[in-house]
């Protein structure tokens, strides 16, 4: 089930106004640039997608999340880019695209071993003979659910009025899943808004177990944004790879 963050129509509507993480995008864009045809799974309000159709990508984008709320965010950006309701089960592509991403740690949604197995089935399939899968994952030995705490609350202006998140960890946090609340506050609203989500830390060596297990090989795994090498406190997993 989509976390309400996504689902709720006023929360999906904010999901943009919050600053996003510096430097995933300076990343993923040259990718989609250089590939004719993009599958963006988990693309939410596909901002992605509208930044290379706007720097002049002629060939197919295509975006695919589960949230209508999300995806009615995305369209009204653009209407020259696929954008298609669903998971990635329960879409058939067979080899139709040369570039497959998954951004804003939209990977740690897969929970269940099942769900993490049959979405990596599905985007193989949907990768051309020599397309790439790219997508990050957070480092779990950098521990980012340690700052997911009030204290670390941020505040954007919406429709001219403030809007709070604050992140909420529930302790302890043992393996590999890792729960929060998102709240949301707003000195114009009744009450605050509030989303329990679920996400995965998978570490190196089990992600790479994950991938190979679907017939995906590691090409290059990066630790941070601007290409670092991937060591152990790096904050980021970021990972592409391509058909075995
Ligand atoms: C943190 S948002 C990332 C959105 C977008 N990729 C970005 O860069 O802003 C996570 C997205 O994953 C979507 N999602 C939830 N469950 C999913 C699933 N099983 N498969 C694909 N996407 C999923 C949510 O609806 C949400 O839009």
């Amino acid at each position: 089930m989509v976390d309400r963050q996504f689902a709720e129509p006023m929360l999906a509507e904010l999901y943009d106004a919050f600053a996003r993480e510096t430097g995933d995008f300076e990343f993923y864009l040259p990718l989609l640039m250089s590939a004719s045809s993009v599958l963006d799974v988990g693309c939410g309000t596909g901002e992605l997608l509208r930044l290379a159709r706007e720097a002049g990508h002629g060939g197919r984008l295509c975006g695919l999340d589960p949230a209508p709320a999300m995806l009615e965010q995305a369209r009204r950006k653009r209407t020259d880019v696929e954008w298609i309701l669903g998971d990635i089960s329960s879409v058939e592509w067979r080899a139709d695209f040369e570039l497959v991403v998954m951004t804003s740690h939209a990977f740690q949604v897969l929970v269940d071993d099942d769900e993490l197995r049959d979405s990596l089935a599905a985007i193989r399939s949907a990768l051309s003979t020599d397309g790439r899968f790219v997508f990050e994952t957070r480092n779990p030995l950098a521990r980012a659910w340690e700052r997911w705490i009030p204290e670390h609350a941020v505040e954007t202006i919406h429709h001219g009025e403030p809007v709070r998140m604050a992140h909420q960890v529930e302790a302890p946090v043992s393996g590999e899943l890792v729960s929060f609340t998102t709240t949301f506050t707003s000195p114009k609203w009744d009450r605050p808004e509030s989303s329990r989500s679920t996400l995965r830390f998978l570490g190196v060596d089990e992600l790479s177990s994950f991938l190979s297990a679907a017939g995906l090989v590691i090409e290059a795994q990066f630790g941070d944004w601007d290409g670092q090498p991937l060591t152990g406190g790096s904050p980021e997993i970021i990972t592409v790879a391509r058909r075995a």
